[in-house]
């Protein structure tokens, strides 16, 4: 058997943020996460108070090992994790940030990567081209160009070890696109974006926003994405946010020798401050003035310490943010810490249209709308695709926010006429079939300018038709494409509602159950019979995961769908909307909910892509 290759399990997710196990030759380890810089000549910490402030990875740099004779020799006798005295999983960096500060490094990339391979390193990085934000574009490209040929250099190396193909580009969007594109292609399996320290130290986060974006959205899904030099929690939740897996940081200890404090929000002067925080590791053994009086050495120790559990107190609600899905809001009410974080939130919210391919049907907390930037969100923007006809009317006069729809309006109003309805949230216009669906059933809205106009003129021109049919048939024309409605539900559908709500809950066919109505999102779930009817009314692999033969068999028992027995889907799946499961010969096996998008669902291979809800065979 070969070495374990790297992979990474995906758990939960939020947009482009997720949650996964990392796993390693030296063990699995949660992500998002940081791997704390350890210079294995000067050790501030000790590696058990490294651990016990959270610290499950680390990098370390092979550069630095391999100048030193002693480093060198005992690293290649007895392994680098022997050397460094930790048995998880550890990365090494390769001198390109050396060659960036102090010039050129005396070694050549093969060996550099060899090197790193010999001691035993978990992710071993090739000798890419350092590109700063001043560089001009030319230069970048060169950058881009070259690095891409070092990684071709070790192309044999990565047929049998992890490498670590870094992104670089500068501040350019479209050579950050290519240099994504072309090391997502390469046999790396794990995706650095480089040259970014600078962006950082300046607070340019606006910036950072447009490279991360564009290296993300060209990238494989299933190598991890880490932001080099981005361990300073002030900027980790919009990372994370914007698909970043990992982080290193050396800043713990740099801002320790300067007497600098990190904080999830910002940074402070140990000379300044009048009272260690509350979940400081220091804060039982030091006061602020006994830390200010300690010698030099011992401080900077002891900062960081604290600085280290920072870093980790941010990472781990940052983690907790994605599993509970409120990251979003989390990075919101953050960005409101520095001006560059706001100027940087107000950028993400430009990509808000892009961000579409990877939102979740739902989310499982409400919608909670602020102001007109909430209303920006992908999530609010989602609802700018429902169509709007011209000749829609306001309706808004008879709405209201946990009601939904006054009777009255659907007495004389809707049900009596052909006319296209809607009712507004802010500058957000939505069609009233959206009442009782994700996110507007949902969401949290207190004194948000809901406008409320005057009173209508409402066509009623007689005709008949019922709220309930045109409601599921709109929503299954949003989840499952164009017409799918009238397909799905015919005219004599059967709409069973709740007696105490009013809510719709099921909808049948000749005593046959097509879809129900999920409580928690207000979007319809299809049983076997409704699955057949979407099956027969959408063209080719449109709504569907096809599977292979074998899985098929299981598939149609209830057995979940992993991602390696894919063969083919449509690449425009939402993550938990229904899809179809067909095996090679297009026969439907079962329903069920894909964890991810159509995008990203044939770039992962481990773990589960679809759970199964309803199936072929008892
Ligand atoms: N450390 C910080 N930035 C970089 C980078 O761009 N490349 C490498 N290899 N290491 C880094």
């Amino acid at each position: 058997m070969g070495k374990e290759r790297i992979t990474l399990e995906i758990l939960g997710r939020e947009g482009l943020a997720r949650t996964g196990r990392f796993h390693t030759p030296h063990g699995v380890v949660m992500t998002p996460n940081i791997m704390p810089v350890i210079n294995p000549n000067i050790r501030t910490l000790s590696m058990d108070q490294m651990k016990k402030a959270g610290t499950t990875c680390l990098i370390t740099n092979s550069y630095i090992i391999r100048r030193n004779a002693d480093l060198r020799e005992k690293a290649l006798k007895d392994g680098l994790h022997s050397l460094i005295g930790f048995d998880g999983p550890i990365m090494t960096d390769s001198g390109t940030f050396q060659s960036y500060v102090y010039g050129d490094v005396e070694f050549q990339n093969r060996d550099t990567v060899e090197f790193q391979l010999s001691v035993g390193s978990d992710i071993s990085t090739i000798l890419d081209i350092f590109s700063t934000p001043d560089d001009s574009r030319d230069k970048a490209a060169d950058a881009v160009r070259v690095t891409a040929e070092r990684f071709h250099e070790v192309e044999d190396l990565a047929e049998t070890n992890d490498l670590s193909g870094p992104i670089q580009g500068s501040i350019y969007p479209e050579l950050r696109e290519e240099s994504a594109r072309i090391m997502s292609s390469s046999g790396a399996s794990y995706l650095p974006i480089g040259g970014v320290v600078p962006l950082l130290e300046q607070y340019r986060y606006a910036e950072l926003v447009d490279i991360i974006m564009s290296a993300k959205l060209n990238s494989n899904f299933s190598k991890p994405i880490h932001l080099f030099g981005g361990g300073h929690p002030m900027f980790m939740g919009m990372a994370v946010l914007l698909g970043v897996d990992m982080f290193d940081s050396a800043s713990y200890v740099k801002y320790a020798k300067d007497g600098r404090m990190l904080y999830p929000e910002g940074t402070r002067d140990l000379k300044d401050i009048m009272e260690l925080p509350y979940w400081s590791p220091l804060r039982d053994r030091y006061t602020a003035e006994e830390l200010r009086r300690e010698g030099e050495e011992k401080r900077k120790s002891l900062l960081a310490e604290h600085n280290l559990y920072a870093i980790f107190m941010e990472i781990s609600e940052i983690r907790e943010r994605i599993h509970e899905q409120t990251l979003w809001q989390y990075v919101e009410s953050r960005a409101r810490s520095h001006p560059s974080l706001f100027n940087a939130f107000k950028r993400i919210l430009e990509y808000s249209g892009k961000m579409q391919d990877y939102l979740e049907l739902y989310r499982k907390p409400p919608f909670m709308g602020f102001d007109n930037l909430s209303m920006k969100s992908p999530y609010a923007e989602r609802l700018k695709s429902l169509e709007i006809r011209p000749d829609s009317v306001d309706a808004s006069y008879y709405y209201s926010q946990g009601t939904g729809m006054s009777k009255k309006f659907l007495d004389e109003y809707y049900e009596n006429s052909d006319n296209n309805y809607h009712f507004t949230w802010g500058e957000l216009e939505i069609p009233v079939e959206m009442e009782e669906s994700y996110p507007v059933q949902q969401a949290i809205m207190d004194g948000f300018p809901s406008i409320r106009v005057q009173r209508p003129t409402l066509i009623n021109s007689g005709h008949a038709r019922n709220f309930n049919l045109e409601k599921i048939r709109f929503l299954a024309d949003f989840q499952f494409g164009k017409n799918s409605g009238k397909a799905l539900f015919p005219d004599d559908s059967q709409i069973t509602v709740s007696r105490s709500t009013g809510r719709i809950r099921t909808v049948s066919l000749e005593g046959k159950i097509l879809a129900t109505m999920r409580v928690h999102d207000g979007y319809l779930a299809l049983t076997m019979e409704g699955g057949e009817r979407i099956r027969k009314s959408s063209p080719e692999m449109k709504n569907r995961v096809m599977v292979t033969k074998e899985s098929a068999e299981f598939n149609s028992q209830g057995k979940s769908v992993f991602f390696n027995f894919i063969k083919e889907c449509d690449p425009g799946i939402i993550p938990y909307n229904d899809v179809l499961v067909v095996d090679p010969d297009d026969v439907l096996v079962a329903v069920g909910r894909p964890l991810v998008s159509g995008k990203e669902m044939m770039q992962y291979r481990k773990g589960v892509a679809v759970s199964i809800n309803h199936h072929l065979k008892p």
